[in-house]
């Protein structure tokens, strides 16, 4: 396991991340998978820690599997529900996040519709003195850390199964299409690709794609087929119609019909490319339904899969090792 040079405290965002640190990622969830094959699934890493799961906003995939992961370690795990807690009474975030800490909360995991969330928690337990590290769990449009770790994990461990690193995704032409204006996931997603050297290309309608995203290093596509061209990967993202505000689409049928991966779309690109999505997914808008279940070309399931791995990664780097 690598823990010697693991410094950071919080993980916020994937800004500032070194490739030593993704590759730190990588190969100790690449030791967890091995963890996770073996009968019996648990270690004690993280005994008598105390991992607290804050999602104020919906979640099945990142809440799970991040309490699960907790679980896995042998740390115990604390889950908070808005619409059951003091919240509801007026008690406000930062209090709440105060009293998992006066309870021995060793790590947070948050999620919340606005961004900067997290790093407002963060900021208070540092000014606190707390040794508490806080992980973002999604924030708003801003960014999704765990979520791009786990689909660097695929990529990467499909690519060398026994050495995932960061290098290997050097030059693969990879395809993030879909509702980036609102996405939490690419945005995260393009600090981690941009970092292994990637060909990054975008596509979507203008309306979810503005000329601003050139800025990340990406080449921008509003419309698909000369994106796809010879992809390897390529990246779906939910349309989020809980967070637009406007009118940005005239219907979800005619997105599928201009922006849909489908089977005949695919062909456009490698033999063997494979397609992921982060979940949810609406099925038949940004996907085919059949292709999303098609094993051959689908990564959703392992992304799910590898997403424990990943976040027992995170809990146990930030959990043990020297944070600064
Ligand atoms: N990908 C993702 O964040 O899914 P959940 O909202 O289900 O956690």
């Amino acid at each position: 396991m690598v823990t010697a040079t693991w410094t950071r405290r919080h993980i916020l965002s994937l800004a500032d991340f070194t490739p030593a640190e993704y590759n730190a990622v990588l190969q100790t969830t690449a030791s967890f998978g091995e963890v996770l094959s073996r009968r019996t699934k648990k270690v004690p890493t993280l005994q008598a820690r105390v991992v607290a799961n804050l999602f104020f906003e919906s979640s099945t995939r990142t809440r799970s599997s991040f309490e699960l992961a907790a679980k896995r370690l042998s740390a115990d795990i604390l889950n908070f529900s808005p619409g059951t807690s003091s919240l509801t009474k007026g008690e406000t975030i930062l209090d709440t996040a105060k009293t998992f800490w006066a309870m021995g909360a060793d790590l947070m995991v948050i999620r919340h519709r606005e961004a900067g969330v997290p790093q407002i928690i963060a900021q208070e337990m540092d000014h606190l003195g707390a040794q508490v590290g806080v992980l973002n769990a999604g924030d708003g449009r801003h960014e999704h850390p765990s979520q791009a770790l786990l689909d660097l994990f695929t990529l990467c461990s499909l690519l060398d199964p026994e050495t995932p690193q960061l290098e290997l995704l050097k030059g693969k032409k990879i395809v993030i299409v879909g509702d980036l204006l609102h996405s939490r996931v690419a945005r995260s997603n393009l600090w981690s690709l941009r970092a292994s050297g990637a060909e990054i290309h975008l596509a979507a309608p203008r309306t979810l794609l503005p000329p601003q995203f050139a800025e990340y290093g990406a080449k921008l596509h509003w419309q698909l087929e000369p994106a796809l061209a010879g992809a390897d990967f390529v990246m779906t993202l939910r349309l989020q119609q809980e967070r637009m505000s406007q009118h940005l689409l005239p219907s979800l049928r005619e997105y599928h019909q201009y922006f849909g991966i489908t089977r005949d779309r695919l062909k456009l690109c490698q033999p063997e490319v494979k397609v992921l999505h982060p979940g949810p997914v609406n099925r038949g808008v940004e996907i085919s339904s059949d292709l999303m279940d098609d094993p051959r070309l689908s990564l959703i399931p392992q992304q799910v899969t590898n997403g424990v791995a990943v976040r027992m990664a995170l809990l146990y780097l930030m959990g043990s090792g020297k944070t600064g």
